[in-house]
């Protein structure tokens, strides 16, 4: 699926004129449309959602959004797809952007997660206590996997939940965790999981660069994918804030590195770092480590109570697939949706994300029980 070039005359729109193209789209569309919008979404954007939040409160919102005919959802492609397989048949999901993709997500192939499990499973002295749980910045195929293999999803606020459910139940699970290793190492830590109980499974490698010995003493097997942009942030950065103020405090995403979660004060997901921010008191000052977008809007909101957040490193830190969604491709996608139910035969829809019926099967099995057990521990 690739993005086809904006027309031109969506090219040349001034900003107004795009504002105003929205805004009219949204109002004649009403109640059969809702908008959801990540928080690293552009301020432009994030104007026009109806609802925001991290990827766990958006997919909980989009699978409560059973009015709605159409569901906008900016943000990258895996949000899209899991509002889809959380969809009712007659409800459809429009990603303003085809291109906007998750590097994250791509670094595990449905191929190498099938090779890595057969391994696992003939080193294992228990095979049977190995479950699959996939981050939700995964393709489809790989939540199908892990919905079809007795295992499930989790978002970065949710993971611990998930953990814990799994270690309750059978202390003796090993968990095959994909594909953020940070994310699991950090969680699977704070835990009480040793680090040596952690296996980093590398898919280029043959048998994932693992021995026998490796895997029968893991608790957690992790694989090797990384977010680029949390890949930014360095324990230097937090030393060198902390000498220049011993007072800021540092809250980061669970996808930063072990080494910067632990020299952190507070971990946690983009709605999580949001909250906590948000209680802070007046006069705190914060450094957060996270992308760009959403720092920048906390930082003029919690201005006007005096409490001063910056984001935790000096590069661009913009993650240049969630940014590809800007005020045109919105503009174009829902004049296409306005101009589409007007007359539904003439005009098709542009841009709508939809899950294959054999991976959605499953991958729905994966995501319905994580929201079970969100739910249930609330
Ligand atoms: P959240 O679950 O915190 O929204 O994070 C999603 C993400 O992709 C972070 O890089």
């Amino acid at each position: 699926m690739f993005q086809v070039p904006l027309p031109e005359k969506y090219q040349q729109l001034g900003r107004d004129e795009a504002v105003d193209r929205i805004a009219q789209c949204q109002q004649q569309l009403g109640d059969r449309m809702v908008i959801l919008g990540h928080h690293y979404q552009r301020d432009e954007i994030i104007q026009f959602a109806d609802f925001t939040g991290d990827s766990l409160k958006l997919s909980q919102i989009a699978a409560q959004q059973k009015n709605a005919e159409f569901i906008v959802f900016c943000g990258v492609h895996f949000m899209a797809e899991s509002a889809d397989i959380l969809a009712e048949p007659y409800q459809k999901v429009l990603l303003p952007h085809m291109d906007a993709g998750c590097g994250l997500a791509e670094m595990a192939d449905i191929g190498q997660v099938e090779q890595c499990w057969h391994y696992l499973q003939q080193n294992l002295p228990h095979p049977e206590k190995l479950v699959p749980v996939t981050y939700v910045n995964s393709t489809a195929a790989i939540k199908a996997f892990c919905g079809n293999h007795g295992g499930l999803c989790c978002t970065s606020s949710n993971c611990r939940v998930i953990f814990e459910a799994l270690w309750k139940n059978d202390p003796e699970t090993v968990i095959l965790f994909l594909p953020d290793q940070h994310l699991g190492r950090n969680i699977a830590y704070k835990m009480g999981k040793k680090l040596d109980r952690m296996a980093l499974w590398k898919p280029q490698k043959p048998n994932g660069s693992l021995s026998p010995e490796q895997i029968k003493n893991a608790d957690i097997v992790l694989w090797d994918g990384f977010c680029c942009i949390h890949q930014e942030f360095s324990v230097e950065q937090i030393k060198s804030a902390r000498a220049k103020n011993p007072q800021v405090k540092v809250i980061v995403h669970p996808e930063c590195s072990f080494e910067v979660a632990q020299a952190a004060d507070y971990l946690g997901s983009t709605e999580q770092i949001i909250k906590t921010v948000g209680a802070a008191k007046p006069g705190s000052r914060w450094l957060v480590g996270t992308e760009r977008r959403l720092v920048e809007r906390l930082a003029r909101k919690m201005m006007v109570e005096n409490i001063h957040v910056e984001l935790l490193t000096d590069t661009r830190c913009i993650c240049k697939t969630m940014n590809l969604i800007d005020l045109e491709h919105l503009a174009w996608l829902m004049d296409n949706l306005r101009q589409h139910c007007q007359d539904p035969e003439a005009v098709p829809l542009v841009n709508q994300v939809s899950v294959d019926e054999d991976p959605k099967r499953y991958a729905k099995v994966a995501l319905d029980k994580m929201l079970d057990i969100t739910a249930s521990t609330k």
